[in-house]
């Protein structure tokens, strides 16, 4: 046992790159296309690829199988939730697997043991990039930036459907929100469309909003959330904390307060990330947190935060309470935060 734990753990890439293969042979839109479930033969045809790499085809599929991404029955291959979520016509999920498989990203985390041995606070990013932060570089290379925004939007996709249809009452009461580092708008769009009374407002940096989606359900500002934020009486902040420290996140739900506040209409932020909870009984759930975390303090030298953690920085920043929805969007949390 101690012994396959090692080695799974140690051949564990193994797993992000037959995923990142899938997504680049596009195996979901291919079943999705067959109509019916997909026998090897038709998908090694489908690709196309030469005959004799068909049994190659089939020992990833195994793999794949087995970790519950495609589904098989004697007819063939069959999508499951999962895959489907790799639908370019869907959510899109694969943009998300491409930004975490980048080329980089293994020689990257060759060296996460030197930073440990560092003294200064520079994360494996900074180190690995000539000391400049993720944001930095998002901005100065666009094609990095256009992966990033793209990856962040099929995340949105596939968190914000089930966010809508199951957390519909939160939204009771309000007539104007701003998603505060909103991306591209995917998470504002579909806002916007599920509650046409809601004026809804874009709001991210002005390099971002540059590519925003165009879209008649939303307004769209660019600016710096440190500095200022449009008045509303909601804010929304969804993976947007997680990527900032303590006093980072106090100083950003300042300003997200004297932002309510100057709506007149009271209201509430609205926040969607990773609440780490190691009691719960879901262990991938708890282990994909734990990822999350290393992560974030790898390249943003920040965290995902227990339920300690969340409150310390909500009523730091000056609120006066709080609620953890029990609503799970994958490993995803809803806090509601009161002024
Ligand atoms: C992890 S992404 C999350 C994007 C989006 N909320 C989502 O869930 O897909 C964090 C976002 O914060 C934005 N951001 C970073 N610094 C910012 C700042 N100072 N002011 C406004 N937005 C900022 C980034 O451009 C990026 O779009």
């Amino acid at each position: 046992m101690d012994l396959t734990l090692i080695q799974n753990l140690s051949l564990s890439y193994i797993s992000s790159f037959a995923l990142r293969c899938a997504v680049d042979l596009d195996i979901s839109g291919r079943i999705q296309a067959y109509g019916r479930p997909m026998p090897l033969n038709e998908l090694a045809r489908s690709i196309p690829m030469p005959p004799e790499k068909d049994s190659m085809l089939g020992r990833l599929m195994t793999l794949l199988v087995h970790q519950g991404v495609f589904g098989q029955s004697e007819d063939g291959y069959q999508l499951t939730p999962a895959s489907e979520l790799l639908l370019t016509d869907g959510c899109n999920l694969g943009a998300y697997v491409r930004l975490f498989t980048q080329s980089q990203s293994m020689n990257d985390w060759n060296r996460l043991s030197e930073v440990f041995k560092d003294t200064g606070n520079c994360t494996l990013f900074e180190k690995t990039h000539d000391g400049k932060k993720a944001w930095e570089i998002l901005k100065e290379m666009p094609s990095s930036g256009n992966r990033f925004n793209e990856a962040m939007a099929s995340q949105s996709n596939s968190i914000m459907r089930g966010f809508v249809a199951r957390c519909s009452n939160i939204f009771d009461g309000l007539n104007s929100l701003v998603d505060v580092g909103g991306g591209t708008g995917t998470a504002v769009k579909i806002i916007a469309e599920a509650f046409p009374g809601l004026k809804c407002t874009l709001f991210d940096l002005p390099h971002v909003v540059e590519n925003a989606l165009k879209s008649d359900s939303f307004d769209v500002i660019g600016g710096d959330m440190f500095e200022k934020i449009p008045p509303a009486n909601a804010i929304f902040l969804k993976k947007v904390l997680h990527d900032w420290g303590d006093e980072d996140c106090v100083r950003i739900l300042k300003k997200c307060k004297e932002a309510l506040e100057s709506s007149k209409n009271g209201g509430k932020v609205i926040v969607i990330d990773i609440v780490i909870d190691l009691e719960n009984n879901d262990t991938k759930a708890v282990e994909t947190s734990l990822l999350y975390d290393i992560s974030m303090m790898s390249i943003h030298g920040s965290k995902e935060r227990n339920k300690q953690e969340w409150h310390d920085i909500i009523l730091g920043a000056g609120y006066s309470g709080y609620k953890i929805y029990p609503v799970q969007l994958g490993v995803n949390s809803v806090i509601e935060v009161y002024p």
